[in-house]
């Protein structure tokens, strides 16, 4: 039997890569610098399989091919706002993700950052390394505490469950959840959370606010500068969602002006760009998009992929089909 085609965008961990080219007609892109808009709407039409990450754009003008051979796209990651969803489907294609592999390491990196803005790990390791640090006193790089606050969830998948789980049964903190669905009261009742409405009725009550909802158009610019108005003085904001979440000129305001404690990212609008507002603020932590980078995590990433070629070139429907 033929060996469908497929085409890795990105290098992936070895041992995955391996999998892949001995189950498939693999194509790797060995110098792992994102395709180009062109080169990607070409392999449309030269793969069976296209197996794209966050920093590929599958854009509309990608799926504008007259013969396409592409019928799946196994996205290496469990966000897919990157891949125009209506243009997909209008070609018919499976779309598939890599869900929960991620979520305890993407919580991991969320727990990592609320601690390090709150306690000013950031700017204590640059005065550190930049031979600034004068020695200890009382009053020298004073952060807020963290046990026992209130921590605003804004999304209450499993990311947003695993940030939950870490912060009320390790950290002691009172849990608030904004989800689009209402989530069933026993899951709240694991975490002790108590579920609002709304974000504008989430944001007056958090000292934290954590970010895990989905990217896209629909929730682009969900924290703006009204919402950031809506934050507690002193309050802090995390994001490991998606970049364009957050409406990044207003939050540079915002801790410009200090009406709220600070920020901490991993992920931002038009990444790996930084918006030069936010790189002049002291108070805001920025990682670059680590929420999934563990050995771990990566492995079975790319092995959920695997999972999802196979159910589909055998005729099954992946278990992790979001189109
Ligand atoms: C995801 O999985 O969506 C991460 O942001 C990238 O791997």
């Amino acid at each position: 039997m033929v060996k469908p085609s497929v085409l890795v965008t990105r290098r992936w961990p070895a041992a995955v890569e391996a999998q892949l080219a001995e189950s498939y007609n693999a194509t790797f892109n060995t110098s792992d610098i994102p395709l180009a808009g062109p080169e990607m709407r070409d392999a449309m039409t030269r793969f069976d399989a296209v197996l794209p990450t966050v920093t590929d754009k599958l854009g509309s003008d990608v799926f504008e091919v007259a013969k396409p051979q592409a019928k799946i796209i196994g996205n290496y990651g469990v966000g897919y706002s990157h891949i125009c969803e209506s243009s997909a489907r209008d070609l018919g294609l499976t779309v598939t993700n890599t869900p929960d592999v991620l979520s305890e390491c993407t919580a991991d990196i969320a727990m990592t950052l609320m601690l390090m803005v709150a306690r000013r790990a950031g700017e204590g390791e640059r005065e550190v390394r930049e031979g600034r640090w004068t020695g200890w006193r009382p009053t020298h790089l004073v952060g807020t505490k963290v046990s026992g606050k209130t921590l605003g969830i804004i999304g209450f998948g499993r990311i947003g469950q695993e940030m939950a789980r870490r912060a009320h049964h390790g950290f002691g903190m009172k849990i608030v959840v904004q989800n689009r669905s209402k989530v069933a009261p026993e899951i709240l009742a694991q975490y002790g959370a108590v579920q609002v409405d709304t974000v504008e009725e989430l944001l007056p009550q958090a000292d934290f606010v954590s970010l895990h909802c989905p990217g896209g158009a629909a929730n682009r610019h969900l924290i703006n500068a009204a919402r950031l108005d809506l934050m507690k003085p002193g309050a802090f904001l995390v994001n490991t969602a998606r970049g364009e979440v957050i409406d990044e000129w207003a939050l540079a305001q915002a801790l410009m002006f200090d009406t709220i404690g600070g920020a901490a990212l991993d992920v931002f609008d038009g990444e790996p760009r930084i918006a030069p507002d936010l790189m002049q603020c002291d108070n805001l932590v920025m990682l670059p998009h680590l929420g999934s980078a563990t050995r771990e995590a990566r492995e079975a990433m790319g092995f959920r992929v695997l999972d999802n070629l196979a159910d589909f070139f055998s005729g099954r429907d992946p278990r992790d089909r979001v189109i």
